[in-house]
């Protein structure tokens, strides 16, 4: 492009055009002609195409600062002033050029492209974004680090401040610590090395979910996990997927929807309240109006039970906190897949594969916290990790599983860990 612009202006000087530089994908004009053909109030004939619009040679074209729709040459020809002698160099990016007051994309953030003084430079918006190259590349280098990170295209473009509300959604614990009991199970049994609740209970592990642009992973990460404890509680007799919707629509006192949740509300809703089944009120990753009564048995709420028995919403018992390593891996063994509240920063959104510890590289100002749900635990070459599973669907990570050190509260991971049990129905209550 630059050759044949630079064409047009050697053409101009030789033949003796009235033309000038305008821009860089401007052609040369002229456009207002004559001097005759300029107007002294908005006429439609007093417009020429240019690029995909049109521009104007009236008296009006630049009345009002900031919305210049004159032509080119519109000061030349109708108003009698000299043509521009400097020329203007557009802004340039990777081999294209831009106008003055064009823009383009840099990850998450903007760049114009400003003319001063006759001067033209790139002015970028400077937010931190969730994709960051440098992050990439450094992890990717360190092989010591254990993790491979990735450009995840549905990151791409998104602020961090936003991928921290919307992608996570665990508001800062605080009450939460003293209203969920602790639990000591002190059992000093011989630990299997490797432990995941997907072979050890299979078909009754429910499916990775995203939850979208929505910061509902207090509610995701405990309703997959109560549907895994209601199927393996019952030998799979009560194998359901339960709502995050039920939560994130109907335990809105306290709660702010798709900007986060309490995770001990969240429970303690689950706990009077209960859930319904996926089926009856799918996931929409929006906050929605509830549509059941407060209370009221599953039959009100228009939802069918898996077993004929079942009258109840899907309810649990009192929520209680594991604090030890061994305890988390008990209870997992005896009873599922735990939830867990993560802190994470600007690196953890990149992982690929490998086990997970937070890295020197990118940014450190920004984090939150995420609920997630652990399903077990396993060790490679003598360094020990814990299975969890994101919600961020099944393309992140490692099938929409990540692994993360384990033994030494990398990230927080082992700081607040809840476990609760299912309220299967009688009947089915495995022995
Ligand atoms: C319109 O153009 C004339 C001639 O260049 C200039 O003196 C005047 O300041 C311009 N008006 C505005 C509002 O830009
Ligand atoms: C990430 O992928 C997008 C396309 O999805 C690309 O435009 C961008 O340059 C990539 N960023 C990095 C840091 O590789
Ligand atoms: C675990 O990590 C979290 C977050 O980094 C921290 O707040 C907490 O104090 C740690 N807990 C222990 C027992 O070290």
């Amino acid at each position: 492009m630059a050759y044949t612009l630079q064409l047009l202006l050697v053409l101009c000087g030789v033949v003796g055009l009235s033309c000038a530089y305008y821009g860089p994908d401007l052609p040369p004009g002229p456009y207002c002609g004559t001097r005759d053909q300029c107007c002294s109030d908005r006429q439609d004939q007093c417009s020429r195409p240019i690029l995909d619009t049109l521009c104007y040679c009236d008296s009006f074209c630049n009345r009002t600062r900031g919305h210049d729709d004159c032509c080119p040459d519109y000061e030349e020809v109708c108003l009698g002033l000299s043509p521009p002698t400097k020329l203007t160099e557009p802004c340039r990016h990777a081999g294209k050029l831009y106008l003055p007051g064009s823009s383009r994309e840099d990850g998450c953030n903007t760049c114009e492209c400003v003319l001063e003084d006759g001067i033209t430079r790139w002015s970028c918006s400077q937010e931190a974004c969730i994709i960051d190259g440098e992050v990439i590349s450094r992890v990717n280098q360190d092989p010591r680090l254990g993790w491979r990170a990735y450009n995840y295209t549905q990151f791409y473009g998104k602020k961090l401040t936003d991928g921290l509300i919307y992608k996570l959604g665990t508001l800062k614990l605080s009450r939460e610590t003293s209203r969920l009991g602790p639990i000591n199970y002190d059992k000093e049994i011989p630990y299997p090395r490797e432990f995941d609740a997907r072979t050890r209970w299979p078909n009754y592990i429910s499916p990775v979910v995203d939850q979208g642009w929505c910061g509902s992973d207090w509610a995701v990460s405990l309703s997959t996990i109560v549907s895994d404890r209601f199927a393996i509680q019952s030998n799979g007799a009560e194998k359901v997927i339960l709502s995050p919707q039920t939560l994130l629509s109907c335990n809105v006192k306290g709660q702010q929807g798709c900007k986060g949740g309490h995770i001990d509300n969240a429970w303690i809703y689950a706990k009077n309240r209960g859930l319904v089944d996926e089926s009856c009120f799918p996931y929409k990753a929006q906050l929605t109006r509830c549509p059941f009564k407060p209370r009221g048995n599953l039959i009100d709420t228009g939802c069918k039970p898996v077993v004929p028995q079942r009258t109840d919403r899907y309810k649990v018992g009192p929520p209680g906190r594991l604090t030890k390593e061994k305890d988390i891996m008990y209870d997992i063994m005896q009873s599922g897949p735990v939830q867990a509240v993560m802190t994470v920063y600007q690196d953890f959104f990149h992982y690929r594969d490998g086990i997970y510890r937070r890295s020197r590289y990118g940014n450190h100002e920004f984090k939150g916290y995420h609920s997630v749900r652990v399903v077990g635990w396993g060790e490679e070459n003598g360094d020990k990790y814990w299975i969890v599973s994101n919600s961020w669907g099944p393309e992140w990570g490692e099938n929409g599983y990540f692994r993360i050190a384990r033994g030494n509260n990398e990230s927080g991971i082992e700081n607040f860990v809840v476990t609760v049990l299912s309220d299967v129905t009688e009947a089915y209550l495995r022995k």
